[in-house]
C-alpha cells in the first residue's frame, strides 16, 4: 500500500500551556507493516491531561516523548493491514497509537474493541481507558461503603463524572465540584449527583461544609491545588483521599502547589493516595464487562466532546486546562 501520513511529532518541551510550535506536523510514507505487525488506521484519538505531563523531561510513570517523536496517545483504529497471528483487517483496536492517522504495530498493549458492546467513541470513555480510571480509583483505592458522602472534582470531566456515578450506584451520596452553572446542571441533573458545587463562582470551603455536614468519607480528587485544600478541611474521620490527578498543576511555571491542609489527615486519621489505572491491567476486562452492564440498564451514562480533524490537535487539547471540553474529548480523524 502506498499511503501518506499525517504526524504531529514533539518538537520542544514546553513551558506552560503547550503551544502549536511544540510540534511539527508533517506529512510522511507510511511503512509496509513487517511480519508480526499491523497497520492501523486512527479514527478517534484520545486527547488526556496526562499527555501534558508525557511532554516534561524527568521521572515519571512512563518515559517521556522524545523530542522528534511522534506525540504518546490512545486511540480506536481499524486494522486494514496485518501480518500478526491475532489481528485481521477490519479489526477495530484499541492502543497507543500516537498522534497520527496511521500507525504500524507489533500489536503489544493492543486489544480489539467490540462495538457491538456501544458505539466506537464509548471505548475512549466511559467503557475505556477513563472509565477504568474511576472504576479502580474510586472502588480498589476510595472503597466507598453505601451511605459514605463521595466528594468528587473535575466532576463533570469523562473520569469525574463516570466515578459520581458509581459512587451513587454503590448507595454512596455524590457531590461533584465543578466549574460553571451548566456543568453543575449536567451532574445534578443528567447524571443524579446528589448537589454540585461551582468553583469558579462558590466559596468551595462553606458549599463543602453545607453539602457535607458529616465530613466526606471519600474524596476523589482529578484537580489538586486550592480544591483538594478546601477539601481535607472537610473530612470525616477515616476518609479516603484518592489522587487521581492534579490537572489545576500540570501548566504550572513555578512550583507545584501542595496541600498546606495535610495535617487534617492526622486529625481525621485519613489517607491519601495515588493509583495509576495501568497497575489494574489484568482486570480491565471484569471491570468492562460490570461498567457495560450499568450503561446498558441506563445507571451510567457519559458525553463525549468529538472534535473533527486530526490537524486541530494543538488546540483541542488546550479545551481540557480550559474546562472548554464537555465529557470526554477525543479527535475525529476518520469515518469507521
Ligand atoms: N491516575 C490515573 O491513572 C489517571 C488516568 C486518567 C486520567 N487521570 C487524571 O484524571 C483527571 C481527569 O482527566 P479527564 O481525562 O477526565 O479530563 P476531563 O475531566 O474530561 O477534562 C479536564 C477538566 O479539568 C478541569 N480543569 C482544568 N483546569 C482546571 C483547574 N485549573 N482547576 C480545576 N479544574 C480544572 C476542567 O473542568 P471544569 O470546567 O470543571 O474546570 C476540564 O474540563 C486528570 O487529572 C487526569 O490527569 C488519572
Amino acid at each position: 500500500m502506498n499511503l501518506t501520513n499525517h504526524v504531529f511529532r514533539l518538537a520542544t518541551r514546553p513551558i506552560g500551556m503547550p503551544k502549536r510550535s511544540d510540534w511539527t506536523y508533517s506529512e510522511e510514507r507510511v511503512p509496509e507493516p513487517k511480519e508480526g505487525e499491523l497497520l492501523i488506521k486512527a479514527l478517534y484519538i484520545s486527547l488526556d491531561p496526562a499527555m501534558r505531563g508525557w511532554m516534561n523531561e524527568g521521572k515519571s510513570y512512563v518515559p517521556p516523548v522524545g523530542i522528534g517523536e511522534v506525540m504518546r496517545a490512545l486511540a480506536l483504529g481499524r486494522v486494514i493491514e496485518s501480518r500478526h497471528p491475532k489481528f485481521a483487517a477490519g479489526d477495530f483496536v484499541s492502543g497507543t497509537f500516537g498522534v497520527q492517522e496511521y500507525a504500524v504495530s507489533d500489536g503489544k498493549g493492543v486489544s480489539k474493541v467490540d462495538t457491538r458492546v456501544a458505539p466506537l467513541p464509548l471505548h475512549l470513555s466511559a467503557l475505556g481507558m477513563s472509565g477504568l480510571t474511576a472504576y479502580f480509583g474510586l472502588l480498589d483505592v476510595g472503597k466507598p461503603k453505601p451511605g459514605d458522602t463521595v466528594v468528587v472534582s473535575g466532576a463533570a470531566g469523562a473520569v469525574g463524572s463516570v466515578a459520581g456515578q458509581i459512587a451513587k450506584i454503590k448507595g454512596c451520596r455524590a457531590v461533584g465540584i465543578a466549574g460553571g452553572p451548566e456543568k453543575c446542571r449536567y451532574l445534578v441533573h443528567d447524571l443524579g449527583f446528589d448537589a454540585a458545587i461551582d468553583y469558579k463562582s462558590d466559596d468551595v470551603k462553606k458549599s463543602l461544609r453545607e453539602h457535607c455536614p458529616r465530613g466526606m468519607d471519600v474524596y476523589f480528587d482529578n484537580v489538586g491545588g486550592d480544591i483538594l485544600d478546601a477539601a481535607l478541611a472537610q473530612l470525616a474521620r477515616g476518609a479516603r483521599v484518592v489522587i487521581c490527578g492534579a490537572i489545576s498543576q500540570y501548566n504550572n511555571t513555578g512550583p507545584i502547589k501542595g496541600p498546606a491542609n495535610y495535617r487534617s489527615l492526622l486529625i481525621n486519621r485519613a489517607r491519601m493516595e495515588g493509583f495509576l489505572v495501568f497497575d489494574y491491567a489484568e482486570r480491565y476486562g471484569e471491570a468492562l464487562r460490570e461498567m457495560a452492564g450499568w450503561r446498558a440498564a441506563g445507571k451510567l451514562k457519559s458525553r463525549e466532546d468529538i472534535v473533527e480533524g486530526l490537524e486541530t490537535f494543538p488546540d483541542t487539547l488546550l479545551k481540557l486546562f480550559k474546562g472548554e471540553n464537555d465529557g470526554k474529548l477525543m479527535i475525529k480523524v476518520a469515518d469507521a
